[in-house]
């Protein structure tokens, strides 16, 4: 009896590269294998190692990674060894992500490959500007945040693509650079919107951070264009520096009056997903009458919340504004917007330095539906503020004007 022998490596070749195909979705898949291919034979040409052989795991390219920039010690890293199939080779690796520990309070050597994705200089402008108020960046280093865009790569999609499918393995986090997309979530045999994303934003952190299925299904519901990281890379950077952050933020979250009702451990995935920013003396935070995607806690300074008042108008003829309250360290602000999906009712100053910890719209749907109530019952208090200091809060411009 003859039997077809199977060339040492083929299948390990093959899976690879369709782990990849499923990772990335290309439009065109030979063009796809094409480039895949290559960039393969690059690598190994670059690492001396004989041209038939599969690709050990030591080596310095991962398929799906782009392009790595520095060699690669000898053994795996720590969370790859936890998975729960063998690993013949780099190519297969990620088949059971799920199965990844990674406990980021350990601090662990960075043996792991740079991974890089060549850019042209029209290229980088862009992802820079869509990542520029990224949260999950914020709090990142220089370094890291260069590495960061390094391993970034261009995924463009068609209107109904599914970008990401609820219940997969997490493969990619996802910034967007334009496009709208859905977000639904499927509970039961009911599927509902929880959500959409419209030209900014990011996604697909859950399953990476927190080694679960994905959480909701993100759908195009227009072309559009998203930058894309990949598992390893966001987990060794971001998922590090989310450790530190929560050494960082830890105390001060515990102190936030809104919050107290919270577990500790649903404080910690705030904590996870929030992001610092910095405002300057009188600078502008949110803008009364614009659409809203964040919510604001004051870590430090205080926030001067204003009016445009109907009656009072200034030397332009514009609508003067008038200072309703004041904001301090520990209290929030701009979830008016978000629970009544209406503009901004008013609008925020920085008074003096000013540093807020920042969520979006969505983590803020997610995150903070226990503490709901306690937000209502101080919205209803607005109206009885506006109206103890100007006699009747209808002396105030309309919301959305
Ligand atoms: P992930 O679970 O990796 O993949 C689906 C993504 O949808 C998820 O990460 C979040 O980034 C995003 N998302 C937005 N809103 C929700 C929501 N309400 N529930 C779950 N995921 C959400
Ligand atoms: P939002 O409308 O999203 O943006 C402006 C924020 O100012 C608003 O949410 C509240 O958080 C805050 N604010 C404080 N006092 C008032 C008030 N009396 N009326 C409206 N907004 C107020």
């Amino acid at each position: 009896m003859s039997h077809i022998q199977i060339p040492p490596g083929l299948t390990e070749l093959l899976q690879g590269y369709t782990v990849e195909v499923l990772r990335q979705r290309p439009p065109d898949l030979v063009d796809f294998a094409v480039d895949y291919f290559t960039r393969l034979r690059e690598a190994r040409s670059r690492a001396s190692t004989p041209p038939a052989a599969p690709p050990s795991v030591s080596q310095d390219f991962d398929p799906g990674a782009g392009l790595v920039a520095d060699a690669v010690a000898d053994s795996e890293s720590e969370d790859e060894e936890d998975l729960d199939v063998p690993i013949p080779g780099r190519f297969d690796r990620r088949v059971s992500v799920c199965a990844e520990t990674y406990n980021p309070d350990e601090e662990e050597e960075d043996t792991d490959p740079r991974v890089i994705h060549p850019k042209t200089d029209q290229q980088r402008c862009r992802l820079q500007e869509a990542c520029k108020d990224i949260l999950l960046f914020k709090n990142l280093d220089p370094e890291q945040l260069s590495q960061v865009l390094d391993a970034m790569f261009e995924r463009t999609v068609k209107v109904d693509e599914h970008v990401i499918d609820q219940g997969d393995d997490g493969d990619n986090f996802y910034v967007i650079e334009r496009g709208t997309y859905d977000i639904l979530v499927t509970k039961g045999n009911q599927t509902r919107s929880v959500g959409q994303y419209d030209n900014h934003g990011s996604f697909g952190e859950l399953a990476l951070m927190y080694n679960t299925p994905r959480a909701a299904t993100i759908v195009a519901t227009s072309e559009g264009s998203l930058w894309g990281l990949d598992r390893v890379t966001f987990r060794r950077i971001i998922v590090k520096n989310n450790a530190k952050k929560r050494k960082m933020f830890e105390s001060f979250i515990e102190s936030v009056p809104l919050l107290k009702s919270l577990e500790v451990s649903e404080r910690m995935k705030i904590v996870d997903v929030i992001g610092e920013k910095v405002y300057k003396d009188g600078e502008r935070i949110i803008t009364q009458g614009e659409k809203a995607d964040s919510f604001y806690i004051i870590e430090s300074g205080e926030v001067s919340i204003l009016i445009k008042s109907k009656t009072k108008v200034n030397k332009d003829g514009e609508n003067q504004e008038v200072e309703i309250a004041r904001c301090h360290k520990g209290q929030y602000f701009g979830e008016l917007a978000l629970v009544t999906n209406k503009p901004r009712a008013a609008s925020a100053y920085a008074v003096g330095d000013v540093k807020c910890l920042v969520m979006d719209v969505q983590a803020f749907e997610r995150l903070l539906g226990p503490c709901m109530d306690i937000m209502k019952r101080n919205i209803s208090h607005y109206e009885e503020q506006l109206v103890k200091m100007f006699g009747s809060s209808m002396d105030l411009i309309d919301p959305g004007q």
